[in-house]
């Protein structure tokens, strides 16, 4: 089983679409049985909430439902995954930071797409439904080429 754990601030945006995005790629190609897929904030504000209604709208204008409810990061998670994947730098070095850091299995997502022109997944919390889809964007690219990636370290 690979363990895969998305992390955002509030995991109410980023990380639960991108861990939906993740799943539903790994529909797509008959290997959601060998996944274990989560997302965690590293701030505690929405712990229990469901996605932010804009995540679940552009999940949906995409065909794709949501999966989890918020939680915060947890030490023991550096333990639990096998890849963690920030959605921008300011996670990262909250992660980086955070006791029991594991370094070498956290990475910043964007960092997953060859040459990419930024490293940042921008927060779109304050910004408009266009901001989502951007992110959407954004994170189905980088999801794309992380599963290749994991897909062929594991073969
Ligand atoms: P996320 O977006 O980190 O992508 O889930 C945010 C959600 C909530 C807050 C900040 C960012 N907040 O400050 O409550």
């Amino acid at each position: 089983m690979v363990k895969v754990l998305f992390v955002c601030l509030g995991n109410i945006c980023r990380s639960p679409m991108a861990e939906a995005i993740f799943l539903h790629k790994l529909a797509e190609r008959g290997l959601t049985h060998e996944f274990d897929v989560d997302s965690a904030g590293t701030g505690n504000w929405h712990e229990g909430e469901t996605p932010d209604p804009r995540t679940i709208k552009t999940l949906a204008e995409h065909g794709m439902k949501w999966f989890s409810h918020a939680r915060q990061f947890n030490t023991t998670d550096f333990d639990e995954f096998d890849y963690i994947l920030a959605m921008d730098s300011s996670n990262y070095s909250d992660l980086m930071r955070w006791p029991g850091c594991e370094p070498d299995k956290v990475r910043l997502l964007l960092d997953c797409i060859p040459d990419s022109a930024r490293s940042d997944v921008p927060d779109p919390y304050s910004g408009g439904l266009g901001g989502f889809e951007q992110v959407f964007k954004m994170l189905d690219e980088s999801c794309e080429f992380l599963l290749n990636e994991i897909v062929q370290e594991q073969r």
